[in-house]
């Protein structure tokens, strides 16, 4: 049994502080994580940018392409912080006894017009086969048409879940779940099963976010659901049951003709 887990940035960060590493969060997702590959199922992780990706993808308009000296400076400084990032992320699973690999996504995949045009998943499944656990992470890749683009952890997550055909797809936000208006705003709760044709206010999400924020995951999150992976949004705290199909405080992604875990 295989999961993709989308580690939010804004579960692993502070979305509003530069370059804010929540190591708490970090070592109680590794140590969730290790406790699910007991169980032996299977896993790919994909992280996000959280305040290590967006504020330097954004100070140099990364998302608008282009290919001038400032913009591949731009490139090489967002893919050095996102390793920074990844590398942190990683040190916490290591310690934990999670075979962490990373296999870098902006030296596989490329996009199109912004959007994801191919994703060499080769180095991936290989990782799988010998059993170590691949580390991806939302990334600024070269773009065909517009020089580069930034692709998101929700659209990487959401292609490997339908590729790989993994049996569900996690998406683990700071927020824990899916919340029928911002969180922390009156009158505010958690939606347990979201459908498609249900309305709720995304809000604006915390700090600076080049991707679309809730509004783009929700959309893929669906599309993911429509391959057939069991999908949920959550926090780190219930990352066990949503991997092991248990009840709890997350919320679930329901099409029709959905499999049951
Ligand atoms: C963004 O990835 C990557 C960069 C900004 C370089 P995500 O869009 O997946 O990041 P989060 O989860 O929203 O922080």
């Amino acid at each position: 049994m295989l999961l993709v887990v989308k580690l939010g940035g804004s579960a692993i960060t502070d979305k509003s502080k530069l370059f804010f590493f929540r190591e708490q969060r970090a070592e109680l997702f590794a140590r969730e994580l290790a406790r699910v590959l007991e169980s032996g199922r299977k896993a790919v992780v994909v992280h996000g940018g959280g305040s290590f990706g967006h504020p330097i993808a954004s100070k140099y308009r990364l998302q608008e392409g282009g290919l001038t000296q400032e913009k591949l400076l731009g490139f090489a400084e967002t893919r050095y912080w996102m390793n920074e990032l990844n590398q942190r992320i990683v040190k916490a699973l290591l310690r934990h006894g999670v075979p962490a690999a990373t296999v870098q996504t902006s030296a596989i995949a490329l996009a199109e017009k912004g959007s994801l045009h191919e994703l060499n998943t080769a180095p991936i499944e290989r990782f799988l086969e010998m059993g170590l656990v691949p580390v991806l992470y939302g990334d600024v890749v070269p773009d065909l048409s517009c020089g580069m683009a930034i692709l998101s952890g929700d659209v990487i997550a959401a292609h490997l879940a339908c590729t790989l055909r993994a049996s569900a797809l996690i998406f683990l936000m700071g927020s824990g779940g899916v919340y029928s208006k911002p969180p922390g705003t009156p009158g505010a709760h958690l939606v347990r099963e979201l459908r498609e044709e249900d309305v709720i206010d995304v809000g604006d999400s915390r700090g600076v976010d080049v991707t679309g924020g809730l509004r783009q995951k929700l959309e893929y999150a669906f599309k993911a659901a429509r391959c057939g992976a069991r999908v949920t949004i959550g926090g780190v705290d219930y990352l066990w049951e949503m991997a092991l199909g248990v009840d709890a405080p997350y919320t679930m992604i329901c099409v029709s003709g959905m499999r049951t875990p």
